[in-house]
């Protein structure tokens, strides 16, 4: 691609969404900052919030409404931090005002949605990107590591699951409405992980849910997101994934992702890991810490996209087959029935 900009700092990012429960937009552009590029602006619809933007980054813009930036607003890359059923509108507004985008995860929720996105990026000629930030979390790029060395063997299968027996909160996550459900969360970084190391077409997705057991309890009653979503994802190479997120679980389970080889195992955590090998007739067990997480490489790279034509690493394409996935699961649970994958 020809490079849009001649150096970092005339990339002017735009946040929309400056939202109190990680503090997300702050740490966007400390890692835009970082990159080289300008903070310019930050859009967000709650006064509070909003009125801390120009403590972090003095001098920055601040609008209520994405229409408000778009319109008086020089930036020219909006990131979007938002609950996910705002990502696909708002993204396409951006689009449509010839502005780059980079939407937190999940891309979306639907494939509908990442078809139309990346469809209108190509065609408005803009950057369209996904902050899939745990693409180099420590765990799977040691997991890259081991696996690249052999010391598994050929991967066989993933396990990855996460939660416990607890309600699912008030906050807009546990709306199935507004979050896509209860894989669409966590569940994504997994799946990210899971296709950097299996690399291979998705053929077939089943999906699993069970729902009812906590709505009654919780703010969003009958839109409550699942107690517990499971999806099986079948490879053309014949490996295959298992993806269980849970709040029904009195007894989970150790390691949230676990590779099988045909010669060991690797179980990691976020911060360790442990590699089971046989040896003859011994179990050989290696444990060790996982190496530092580098998030800061996905704004280094849109920065050399942008500027140097370097090749997008976290493509539209790439950030659609997690969603892909998780959409196709949804379906099968409503239908009870494994379906076909889909390529754009
Ligand atoms: N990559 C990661 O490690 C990571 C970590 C945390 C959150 N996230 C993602 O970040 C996104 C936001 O999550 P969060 O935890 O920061 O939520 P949050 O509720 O703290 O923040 C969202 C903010 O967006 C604002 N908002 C909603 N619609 C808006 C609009 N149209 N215009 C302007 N502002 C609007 C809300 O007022 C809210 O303050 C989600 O996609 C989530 O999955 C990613």
């Amino acid at each position: 691609m020809k490079p849009h900009f001649s150096q970092p700092a005339d990339i002017k990012v735009a946040v929309v969404g400056y939202g109190g429960i990680y503090n997300m937009g702050r740490i966007h552009l400390q890692d835009v900052q970082k990159a080289g590029m300008t903070p310019r602006a930050a859009v967000e619809l709650d006064a509070e919030r909003l009125a801390l933007a120009p403590k972090d980054f003095p001098g920055i813009q601040t609008y209520h409404t994405v229409e408000e930036m778009l319109a008086q607003s020089d930036v020219n890359l909006v990131i979007l931090i938002t609950p996910h059923n705002t990502h696909a509108p708002l993204a396409l507004q951006c689009i449509a005002a010839g502005r780059h985008v980079v939407c937190e995860k999940p891309f979306a929720i639907t494939t509908l949605e990442c078809d139309t996105m990346i469809a209108a990026a190509e065609k408005a000629g803009v950057m369209l990107s996904t902050f899939h930030n745990r693409h180099w979390d420590g765990s799977v790029m040691k997991a890259l590591e081991v696996v690249r060395s052999g010391l598994i063997g050929d991967i066989v299968r993933i396990e990855c699951h996460m939660g416990q027996w607890n309600k699912p909160g008030d906050i807009w996550r546990a709306s199935k409405s507004i979050s896509g459900g209860i894989l669409y969360d966590w569940g994504v970084h997994l799946l990210e992980y899971g296709l950097q190391l299996i690399q291979a077409e998705i053929t077939e997705v089943t999906g699993y849910a069970k729902c009812g057991f906590w709505n009654a309890q919780t703010k969003w009653q009958a839109d409550t997101i699942e107690d517990e979503g499971f999806a099986v994802v079948r490879f053309n190479n014949g490996a295959w994934l298992s993806l269980c997120i849970t709040h029904i679980d009195a007894n989970p389970k150790r390691g949230m992702f676990e590779v099988t080889g045909t010669k060991g195992s690797m179980v990691f955590e976020y911060d360790s890991h442990e590699i089971i090998v046989r040896d003859a007739d011994k179990t050989v067990v290696t444990k060790g810490k996982n190496p530092k997480e580098q998030w800061e490489r996905f704004y280094a790279n849109i920065a050399d996209h942008l500027t140097k034509g370097e090749a997008l690493v976290i493509t539209p394409e790439w950030a659609r087959r997690p969603i892909h996935i998780l959409d196709l699961a949804d379906q099968s649970a409503r239908e009870g029935r494994a379906i076909t994958a889909r390529y754009r």
